[in-house]
């Protein structure tokens, strides 16, 4: 029996569009080698939306996206030229995002830090500290926190303009992630690393406080501790020490860019972002428009986006694992496009295009 799954494709600003044909052709490859049917529904979405609608997350595409079984997202955002024409609650990223995820609640947001020996030349970090590879599962909480907490703006007594933003959780948000967190800590190695800063702030002692709470019904695991600012030196010098690893909103952002930057680019940074009803799949890094249109951004964090898709929405395990060990070999086959790193221009330059073929050529 066939099966039909509905995506709703949202392609974004910037590169996003580029990046969307080349899932979609991914896409289309899976379909001719399982019994699977996926029905694509494009949504307008970010600041192109905007310009066109009026609205970054317009009616429409809350329409496709309630109907879709899963939401397969291009990166949004534009040059900060291009943003001032937009009201700033109409900005992609306050407009379209975030609105995003509240209407899921996709408090799960996993962020693989994958580096396997076919990448490991992107990583700017010396080879002895990288070998062996990389694989850690960043697991941030994203619908809590500074980001959707109370804001004020405005001009005290004193006549000075101030800002009052709130970093808010309750225990339910904290336990939620913190079962999440602790699954997938069982799925992989058992050892799951907990970010905080709860020598300062008192978020933070809750947030521990709930994850001794949960840990009581997963024995197995061995639970570490780590302050923010220092997991983000340890994460440098010795990034293979970790696994998984949990925190909060604000500090995934950051630590999850930082780990971008051990793999050498964000573009090797797909994310999924999960509901308890609905979930959405996207790039971790932003819609480069300085150098969109060109067919020069690497597939990888979109291609990599449908691999956590096809695993976390749709069950399909084992396409999952073809997708990733596909683009494994293509970049083993020494070939890369030019916005990867390749400081001893030892590889072929291929175009988006060429590079999402060649992907389509090894599934
Ligand atoms: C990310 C992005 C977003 C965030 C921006 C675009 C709002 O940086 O997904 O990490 O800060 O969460
Ligand atoms: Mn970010």
């Amino acid at each position: 029996m066939s099966k039909t799954y509905t995506i709703a494709m949202l392609e974004g600003d910037g590169i996003g569009p580029e990046l969307a044909v080349e899932a979609i052709k991914v896409l289309r490859k899976i379909e001719e080698t399982s019994d699977v049917t996926f029905e694509i529904l494009h949504g307008d979405f970010g600041g192109a939306a905007y310009f066109k609608h009026g609205q970054a997350f317009p009616e429409e595409t809350k329409a496709i996206c309630d109907k879709a079984d899963a939401i397969l997202k291009g990166p949004i955002g534009l040059s900060f030229e291009e943003s001032k024409k937009i009201p700033i609650d109409e900005q992609p990223e306050r407009g379209a995002l975030l609105p995003l995820r509240r209407r899921y609640n996709t408090f799960a947001n996993f962020r693989p830090v994958y580096l396997p020996p076919e990448l490991a030349h992107f990583s700017p970090l010396k080879p002895h500290v990288v070998e062996g590879g990389i694989d850690i599962m960043m697991i941030r909480e994203l619908v809590g926190g500074l980001y959707f907490g109370k804001k004020e703006v405005g001009v005290n007594a004193a006549g000075k303009r101030y800002v009052d933003e709130h970093l808010e959780y309750d225990e339910d948000q904290i336990r939620a992630i913190m079962v999440v967190a602790f699954d997938e800590a069982m799925g992989r190695s058992k050892v799951l690393t907990n970010i905080h800063k709860s020598n300062v702030l008192k978020s933070s002692v809750l947030w521990n406080e709930i994850l001794e709470e949960v840990h009581v019904d997963y024995p197995e695991v061995e639970v570490k501790h780590v302050i923010v600012d220092a997991a983000a030196t340890a994460l440098v010098l010795n990034p293979r020490q970790f696994d998984t690893m949990v925190m909060e909103n604000m500090f995934g952002d950051i630590l999850s860019d930082l780990a971008g930057g051990i793999l050498g680019s964000l573009g090797l940074m797909p994310s999924a972002c999960v509901g308890p009803d609905k979930a959405y799949y996207e790039p971790s890094h932003g819609s480069a428009p300085d150098i969109a249109g060109q067919g020069i951004a690497n597939p990888y964090s979109m291609i990599g986006s449908v691999a956590l898709m096809l695993d976390k929405s749709f069950g399909m395990k084992e396409e999952s694992r073809r997708v990733w060990d596909a683009m494994r070999s293509v970049f083993g086959d020494g070939v890369t496009t030019s916005d990867l790193r390749d400081p001893e221009g030892k590889f072929t330059i291929l175009t988006t295009s060429e590079f999402g073929d060649r992907v389509v050529a090894a599934l």
